[in-house]
């Protein structure tokens, strides 16, 4: 009796097994990794709204390949060195057949070891340093790359603000911060501005009183940080508690709710580059904004969120080119992508495997974050 019995549990668990194999079959599993909790979950959380709704509005239309698709969701805590073990676990245990992620660059760099090692195609939706890509040719972006957004920001500071005297605060830690402020000051200085004092940070740090007071004595017209908002919202109190009241400006580490949550009036005519507006009047963008609201209880979407989404629609786009899920010729039909209308644009890949688009300036006026202008590439 007790034999029977375990051999009917035995074979019960082998057809639950076969069930849940045929079930995996009959989906696409993509591999996501992002910031989720932690000290940039900001980031993470934006970028994976963005990322879920593009997958369940392209599962409600019938999915891929006839298919719908499975998206594995794995959290880095914002940590480094959590990156590349998630993705591994992704692709050895999940078998993803493409990974999307993530949005700060250092994180990027670390999983894109991983994906170009078991070459799985990895697409990025808003890290912006060069590095990323230049990991291998499995390794693809759908944003705009910091050579340009540093030279945007040049010309911003030097012709809208007028600023020709700047202090940088870098993030040495930080891949995105060293690269950003490496292309500013290139351009700034190309463009006769003169940099007054290079300061230097570390992320996670939270008194920043000893590099501010050494900027004010060199009396600059502007302070560039080329960081995230937790630190930048932190260096805007600072810098005003000291007296400051210099505009400070940074790129798209900036964007953020918490920028305005943390950093209250101190953060009031400070500027930032960024990726997409939702004050755009692009149909696409409309279109967008109201589908995420619906699906996220009013929020309105910020460029992570925006790249999320188009990061999945170009994979999408690409699944369905190649025809298949080998990761090989989801690869190569990546390296084709052209044109693929998101809330960011069109995204065309380019041969560095990288994205072309307009970038734009954002002020923090009366508590929010208002359009000033569209930067073309
Ligand atoms: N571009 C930043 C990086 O590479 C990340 C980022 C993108 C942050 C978009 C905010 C908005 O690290």
């Amino acid at each position: 009796m007790f034999h029977r019995l375990r051999s009917l549990t035995v074979i019960l668990t082998l057809s639950l097994f076969a069930i849940s194999c045929s079930r995996d079959q009959s989906s696409i599993k993509i591999g996501e990794y992002a910031s989720l909790t932690g000290k940039e979950a900001a980031f993470g959380q934006s970028s994976h709204k963005g990322t879920l709704l593009a997958i369940e509005a392209i599962n409600e239309e019938g999915g891929v390949l006839g298919k719908k698709i499975q998206l594995v969701s794995e959290d880095n805590q914002s940590k480094s060195g959590e990156s590349a073990t998630i993705v591994k676990k992704l692709i050895t245990r999940e078998k993803v057949v493409a990974l999307l992620g993530e949005v700060a660059s250092s994180r990027s760099m670390e999983a894109a070891t991983v994906a170009q090692q078991f070459k799985v195609p990895m697409l990025s939706p808003a890290s912006t340093n060069p590095k990323v890509t230049e990991i291998g040719d499995y390794i693809f972006r759908v944003c705009f790359i910091d050579p340009f957004q540093g030279t945007a920001l040049a010309k911003f500071a030097r012709q809208d603000l007028k600023a020709k005297r700047v202090a940088i605060l870098t993030s040495v830690s930080s891949a995105y911060s060293v690269g950003l402020a490496t292309y500013f000051r290139e351009r700034f200085l190309a463009d006769g501005g003169e940099i007054v004092l290079d300061s230097r940070f570390t992320e996670g740090d939270k008194d920043f009183k000893a590099q501010l007071t050494a900027i004010k004595a060199t009396n600059p017209d502007a302070i560039f940080v080329p960081g995230y908002y937790t630190e930048a919202a932190l260096i805007c109190k600072q810098a005003r508690d000291l007296g400051m009241n210099i505009p400070l400006f940074g790129g798209d580490g900036w964007e953020a709710p918490e920028l305005l949550k943390i950093g209250g009036t101190a953060v009031e005519g400070t500027y930032y580059s960024t990726h997409y507006s939702p004050e755009s009047p692009a149909p696409e963008v409309k279109a967008f904004v109201e589908k995420f609201k619906k699906r996220w209880n009013g929020e309105t979407p910020d460029a992570m969120a925006a790249l999320g989404y188009d990061s999945a629609l170009v994979l999408v786009d690409a699944i369905k080119r190649a025809g298949s899920t080998e990761p090989a010729k989801i690869r190569e039909a990546l390296a084709t992508t052209k044109d693929v209308l998101g809330a960011t644009g069109r995204t065309t890949i380019d041969a560095q495997r990288n994205a072309t688009k307009a970038a734009v300036v954002i002020v923090v006026k009366d508590g929010k974050f208002s359009f000033v202008k569209a930067v073309e590439p």
